[in-house]
């Protein structure tokens, strides 16, 4: 099914020169970029747009570091495309993640893993909403 997911090239991606990489795996998965953009997260941003976390251990450590420098913001459309980016990513931990992950490749550790990616088509529209106004977004 064609669907939309949201892509986040986060703060140690940008600053370890990581944003061609990722495009780069777009663009031999065939993902289709719909949207892109640079963004530099003020705290409250961070914390509204990772309010579905809040209450949780890590909720603190993951907005301070996702307002600490810019990110580049991708919206990718393809078929199964929330599932087909995650699988792409790897698992949150770089140690739990597979080989051949963008994870396993470059993440530090569960903070500083280079990419954030949406977790459902509901969530995907949410986020996608979060940076993109709907005439952003680049139709067939
Ligand atoms: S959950 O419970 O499955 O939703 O959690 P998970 O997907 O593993 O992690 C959610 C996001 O929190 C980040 N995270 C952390 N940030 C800072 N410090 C610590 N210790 C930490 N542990 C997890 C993790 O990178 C996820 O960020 P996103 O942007 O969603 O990938």
């Amino acid at each position: 099914m064609n669907e939309r997911t949201l892509s986040i090239i986060k703060p140690d991606g940008v600053q370890s020169g990581l944003v061609g990489e990722v495009i780069k795996r777009f663009e031999k998965a065939g993902f289709k970029i719909v949207a892109m953009k640079m963004v530099h997260l003020s705290k409250e941003q961070a914390n509204e747009f990772y309010a579905a976390h809040k209450g949780r251990s890590y909720f603190e450590g993951l907005t301070d570091f996702m307002s600490s420098g810019p990110s580049v913001v991708v919206a990718l459309e393809g078929q199964n495309i929330v599932s087909k980016y995650r699988e792409m990513m790897g698992a949150t931990d770089p140690v739990q993640a597979a080989e051949g992950t963008i994870r396993k490749a470059y993440a530090t550790d569960g903070r500083q893993n280079v990419v954030h990616g949406s977790d459902s088509r509901e969530t995907a529209a949410f986020e996608i909403g979060y940076f993109f106004s709907a005439f952003e977004l680049v139709g067939p």
